[in-house]
């Protein structure tokens, strides 16, 4: 039987998808390499956000390439590096066989078996509900409600290689979790990159977020990524009307000074960012926010930049995501004067680095002492240990027998490190 080795890059999105490639060459009489220079195909699942992303998974597969005891194995590209370079990959690089964009996964069988050199990109033409997956992320389990984005921030990739949004239907979205559910999963993450976009028909992302929560019910339901822009109150009262809505948001400010926001097209403004975290907080107090930021976008001052610090500085995220800005090319960020020194953008990022994680250490050092419901995912590291996430999605290590992946238990935080924690069965 022929065999594949898959490394994924990039986000959730990246990771689900990989989940319906994995089923999809399964399912048509390929199995899993037990090591990469053993498999016939190398499958590098690519992300095209940052430059480095694009460059670190672009090594990775040319690396891959070479194969050892003497055949080549066919590389494929898929992601959206695929999609944003296509044809000329196979150009640029004499290993690459194959690329793949994520909407003609489908295609990838009858792709490896013609033997010859292609690139198929077209957008819109995917049937994801019709394909094959594996899940391997038990008692954890990802679904997806929309892809592609048309939000259009300025600095962004995803709408290009992504395409146009697009909603699934409430109907196959609560079957999915219906079975998932059923199966035993006890934590569903809505996935889309703006999930409060999603509609269908008459059903909005708040509607559509109440019905999951009744079906997936007593298991946990997270969603990201939620934008400012479009998220509303009656959002947080369908999330503060379900205990098992995980309290927590993923709410990229992406900057924290005006100026920045409005050549970012983000939609929003410090201000009223701030009325949203003041919402969140008032209806669901403790409720943990995490946030991404990009530091030296083109135009952004030294006040500006201190506009972004002391936004962290102020709402004070349990974490933080921080980059710093990556031109890419096509985008209209790209085309913006103000170009902000390399070396600059470093040590900006370097400072909200040091502030945000002096942040998540005290606010992760407050959980000490508490008592917090954990969903154990799986056996730790080390012999008697289990791994476990709490609902504000922070990890938890405890030393207990008698439970396994998918239980619920509630713990007693003794201590803290960073993003990791250690407790004692309660
Ligand atoms: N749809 C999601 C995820 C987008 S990509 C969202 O809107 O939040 C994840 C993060 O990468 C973004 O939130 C942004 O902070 C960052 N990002 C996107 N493009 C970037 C660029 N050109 N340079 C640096 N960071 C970028
Ligand atoms: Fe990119 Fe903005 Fe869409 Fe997020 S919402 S994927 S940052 S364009
Ligand atoms: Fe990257 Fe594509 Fe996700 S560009 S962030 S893997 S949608």
């Amino acid at each position: 039987m022929p065999s594949f080795h898959m490394e994924v890059y990039g986000c959730q999105m990246n990771v689900r998808d990989s989940q319906h490639l994995e089923g999809i060459l399964l399912s048509s009489g390929y199995e899993k390499a037990e090591r990469p220079d053993e498999a016939d195909a190398i499958l590098v699942v690519t992300c095209a956000v940052r430059e480095r992303a694009e460059v670190r998974a672009l090594g990775r597969a040319t690396q891959l390439a070479g194969g050892t005891r003497g055949r080549k194995p066919l590389v494929v590209i898929c992601g959206c590096v695929a999609q944003e370079h296509g044809e000329n990959l196979l150009k640029r690089f004499p290993q690459i066989d194959l690329v793949v964009g994520p909407d003609t996964y489908h295609r990838l069988p009858e792709m490896l078996s013609s033997g010859s050199r292609a690139a198929l990109v077209e957008q819109g033409t995917d049937d994801y509900e019709a394909l094959p997956s594996v899940r391997d992320t038990f008692p954890r389990a990802f679904v997806t409600i929309t892809r592609g984005c048309d939000n259009f921030c300025s600095y962004c990739i995803v709408p290009f290689v992504r395409g146009r949004e697009r909603s699934r239907t409430p109907e196959a979205i609560l079957e999915e979790v219906g079975e998932l559910v059923e199966a035993g999963y006890r934590e569903i993450t809505l996935l889309g990159q703006n999930v409060n976009s999603y509609r269908s028909g008459e059903v909005s992302f708040a509607g559509l977020l109440d019905r999951v929560a009744r079906a997936a019910a007593p298991a946990w339901v997270r969603f990201v990524t939620s934008h400012p822009r479009d998220f509303g109150g009656e959002l947080a009262e369908v999330m503060a009307e379900h205990p098992n809505v995980c309290r927590a948001v993923h709410l990229p400010a992406q900057s924290g000074s005006d100026a920045v926001l409005k050549g970012m097209n983000r939609g929003y403004t410090r201000g009223s960012y701030l009325e949203k975290v003041l919402m969140l907080r008032g209806r669901m107090p403790g409720i943990v926010l995490s946030t991404d930021m990009i530091a030296g976008f083109p135009g952004e001052s030294e006040a500006d930049f201190q506009d972004s610090l002391s936004l962290l500085a102020e709402v004070r995220f349990d974490y933080g995501f921080l980059f710093r800005y990556s031109e890419r090319k096509g985008t209209r960020a790209a085309e913006m004067p103000g170009a902000v020194p390399v070396p600059e953008r470093l040590s900006r990022l370097h400072r909200l680095q040091e502030l945000q994680n002096a942040v998540t250490r005290e606010k992760s050092s407050l959980l000490v002492g508490r008592c917090l419901p954990v969903l154990v995912t799986g056996p730790g590291t080390h012999e008697g240990q289990l791994i476990g996430r709490t609902a504000g999605n922070r990890v938890v290590v405890v030393h207990e027998g008698g439970v396994s992946a998918g239980d619920f238990m509630d713990v007693r935080i003794t201590r803290a490190d960073g993003w990791t924690h250690y407790g004692e069965k309660v």
